[in-house]
């Protein structure tokens, strides 16, 4: 029948602005978006990161108000990152309790702890003069049993300092079971893990390096996953439910969607997504010389991403995009 006139016709659903909207099957919403941001001691006026038009590096005072702002706009949460005055070989300023990062979740947390989910990133790598995730063994290599010692210690203060979920993104084998006993046995069962499971080596980070000034010359490959594989990933969700992690992220979003879509399928526990600086970057560029729409392109990369399982995302344009809703 359908084969002699087209009876079935799906542009039917297709018709009008009310009919798409009636029969979409994925839809963004504020409450799911999470806000990246930086905040840099030391500085007296928000510094703007040039490979990430659009994105600083704030004060204090002015981070306080950031996060009012994704409070106002019903934002989920944010993600926080420091920028420390001064690093050295073992990322000592991730540990102090009065280093930025600490002074800065105590600020957002007494701002706007009770609308907002606070979440804040637990490596090494921003602290770091070499730019690593981790302390260095003797040989140059990446100690990952040392590095944990260091990310239980992270996992204390930032505790301390009242976060309210921490996100351990250094891919150390084992980090959120060391994480999950630390803040366990500092009393802070209540703090939950943001886990970066499937966090792959991927140039898509380059602009973000810039924005936590981090120094790196050689590269996170023999700790981040290789983007040929997809097997691991699922390995590592296993390894991080196990040790308890409460959610579980893939990193970065739109190349990995298929990676996204595997993760969803087999995780018991919510599943966020990071659209990286690099994500940022290639859209607000092209935007900048006319090449594209930027307000379509900006709801249709998190709406594939969302699409593709992701239910929490993490974007630079959280804020833009819950206006645009
Ligand atoms: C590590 C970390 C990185 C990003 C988030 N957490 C950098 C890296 O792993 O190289 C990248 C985020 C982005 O590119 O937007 N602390």
């Amino acid at each position: 029948m359908s084969a002699e006139f087209p009876y079935v016709r799906p542009r039917r659903l297709r018709q009008s602005p009310a009919m798409r909207r009636l029969v979409a099957e994925t839809r963004l919403h504020p409450a799911e978006l999470i806000l990246p941001l930086f905040v840099r001691e030391g500085v007296s006026e928000p510094v703007p990161v040039t490979s990430m038009p659009g994105v600083v590096q704030h004060t204090r005072d002015t981070l306080r108000k950031a996060a009012v702002e994704a409070a106002e706009a019903g934002l989920g949460g944010v993600m926080l990152f420091g920028v420390p005055a001064v690093q050295d070989a073992v990322g000592s300023e991730g540990t102090n309790p009065d280093g930025i990062l600490q002074q800065a979740i105590r600020d957002v947390v007494s701002e706007v702890g009770d609308a907002l989910v606070v979440m804040s990133d637990l490596c090494l790598d921003e602290y770091t003069d070499h730019g690593h995730c981790g302390v260095l063994a003797a040989d140059g290599s990446v100690d990952n049993d040392a590095t944990l010692e260091r990310y239980a210690e992270m996992a204390r203060v930032q505790a301390d300092a009242g976060v309210h979920l921490v996100g351990p993104s250094g891919m150390m084998d084992g980090q959120i079971a060391v994480v999950r006993r630390a803040l366990d046995e500092a009393g802070h069962q209540d703090v939950g893990i943001l886990a970066y499971t499937a966090k792959y080596a991927s140039a898509f980070y380059g602009p973000f390096r810039e924005a936590v000034g981090s120094s790196l010359k050689g590269d996170r490959k023999t700790y981040q996953q290789d983007p040929a594989n997809a097997r691991e990933a699922l390995r590592e969700l296993e390894q991080d439910l196990a040790e308890g992690a409460d959610l579980v992220m893939v990193k970065p979003a739109m190349a990995y969607l298929d990676i996204l879509r595997q993760v969803a399928d087999a995780s018991p526990v919510p599943v966020a997504a990071y659209q990286v600086s690099g994500e940022y970057a290639m859209v607000e560029a092209a935007a900048a010389n006319g090449w594209i729409d930027r307000e379509r392109m900006i709801l249709e990369t998190l709406t594939s991403i969302r699409r593709a399982g992701a239910q929490q995302i993490l974007t630079y344009w959280a804020l833009e995009a819950a206006r645009m809703l």
